[in-house]
């Protein structure tokens, strides 16, 4: 058992040839930092990047026991991040006529009451990670339920497969049904037994997760302050300011607080690494706060035009400062892709009059978002010593697709009709630190019976194309 583990969280050596994008630093601020190779080629050692570079300068000096994966045409990119989702709304998603609090108590709750069913959880967990892999998104940060058995499910499933994740057992000990409350102590000890039994083991993390203000009274945020304060590094999440009804019920509850995210801060969980979903109808206090403690905003596109919740204002944000994200905030949120997440942000910053540039949207889906949560030093890019955690991308992978690509001459001009046109049917292969994880067509593939064309260097002109 031992021995399977440590084969599995190893990772995987190959190199791969491919047409490569990533990012070395932010494309808003450096115009250079867009790394963009049309015969490229990434080599992996032990699931880690060891080279990335020209095809023709790396192939010479290409170790023989390397295989290689001809992937060309096709697109490697840092596999996707979702920062921001929920692990038992695959079935909430598509709920019909609600703003946020009626669609909680109408339909998430009553849903994620089935949770602490191992059963239920179980087969939730490996849905929503198989989901995600066929969407290129490898590393995501979930909100389980309060039951401890949510977050059991989805670390071991994660665990299982290799992934890096971040998750967390939400706290929440009042507004909704008893069967999804906990207490102040109950939240406190079952967050501090998912973080002993996962945090670090593997690849995954856990995140300090109070559901929001609404759902939980100043006992259990001073406990989930206790918490933050005992687990300095550990990554905080929950919701700020995302519909006009929630902020004025949080002003109701928490009169003393001059602003919503000043209930937060009271109980000091506004800091690096605390992602805040929404952060639609922020004051300028709240955002200079947020700035000044490194916290991250989350835009949830997809989310905030379903429920209705408002438009985010991205330039407001970073004009302040602060540090955003985006995600697809399953299943108040309504697609798994990530390309169809910035899609639709591009459409809903429209609404404001702001633009989304395309780079910059593939920057935000991959090493923003790594910013965004604090893994910057290991995910979102493709270079030496990150993990390799790649997803591969057709853009023309429908008729639509390719019968748009015929007029498209730039790349940016190819990557604008990817997240304009684009979902899961664009993605041909997931790789997680390595090993390939979903291939098209093929639904999930256990990473040791992936098939994979082994061609050595001096076969490479003949090689096999997929
Ligand atoms: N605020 C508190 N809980 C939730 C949730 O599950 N989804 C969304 N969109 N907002 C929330
Ligand atoms: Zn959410």
């Amino acid at each position: 058992m031992a021995a399977v583990k440590a084969q599995q969280q190893s990772g995987a050596s190959l190199a791969i040839r491919a047409r490569i994008l990533t990012f070395d630093g932010d494309p808003r601020v450096d115009p250079a930092a867009t790394r963009y190779i049309e015969d490229g080629m990434v080599t992996v050692r032990d699931g880690i990047v060891e080279a990335i570079g020209e095809a023709r300068d790396l192939l010479p000096s290409l170790a023989h026991d390397l295989r290689i994966v001809d992937h060309r045409p096709h697109l490697l990119m840092p596999g996707f991040i979702d920062p921001h989702l929920h692990m038992p709304q695959t079935q909430v998603i598509a709920s019909y006529g609600t703003e946020l609090l009626e669609w909680l108590q109408k339909y998430t709750f009553p849903e994620e009451s089935r949770y602490g069913d191992a059963a239920v959880a179980d087969e939730a967990a490996a849905f929503v990670l198989s989901e995600l892999l066929a969407n290129g998104t490898t590393t995501a940060v979930f909100f389980c339920t309060s039951h401890p058995q949510s977050v059991n499910s989805l670390m071991a499933e994660a665990e299982r497969r290799g992934l890096r994740i971040v998750a967390g057992k939400v706290m929440m000990d009042r507004g909704a049904p008893d069967a999804l409350l906990d207490t102040p102590q109950r939240g406190y000890d079952e967050t501090k037994a998912a973080i002993e039994r996962w945090h670090g083991s593997g690849r995954l993390s856990v995140a300090i997760s109070p559901r929001f203000a609404p759902t939980s009274t100043e006992a259990q945020l001073e406990a989930a302050g206790a918490l933050a304060a005992e687990h300095p590094a550990l990554p905080i999440q929950t919701h700020l300011s995302e519909n006009l009804a929630e902020i004025a019920y949080v002003k109701e509850l928490f009169s003393w607080a001059q602003d919503y995210l000043d209930v937060y801060e009271r109980y000091g969980l506004v800091r690096e690494k605390a992602l805040f979903g929404h952060c639609i109808h922020l004051t300028e206090r709240e955002k200079a706060s947020l700035a000044e403690r490194r916290a991250s905003a989350i835009f949830c596109p997809t989310s905030n035009l379903f429920l209705g919740s408002g438009l985010y204002d991205r330039a407001g944000l970073i004009e302040a400062g602060v540090r955003t994200g985006i995600a697809t905030d399953i299943g108040g949120g309504t697609s798994y892709s990530m390309l169809t997440t910035a899609g639709e942000g591009y459409k809903a910053l429209a609404l404001r009059h702001q633009k989304l540039p395309v780079l910059q949207a593939f920057h935000w889906m991959t090493a923003g978002n790594a910013q965004a949560i604090g893994l910057d030093d290991r995910i979102g890019r493709i270079a030496p010593g990150y993990e390799a955690d790649f997803t591969l991308i057709d853009t023309g992978a429908t008729r639509a697709m390719r019968r748009r690509l015929e007029r498209v001459e730039t790349l940016e001009e190819e990557l604008f009709l990817l997240m304009t046109m684009g979902d899961d049917r664009a993605v041909v292969a997931t790789y997680a630190a390595g090993r390939r994880v979903h291939q098209r067509g093929g639904g999930f593939l256990p990473a040791r019976e992936a098939p994979q064309p082994v061609v050595s260097p001096s076969e490479q002109a003949g090689a096999v194309q997929q």
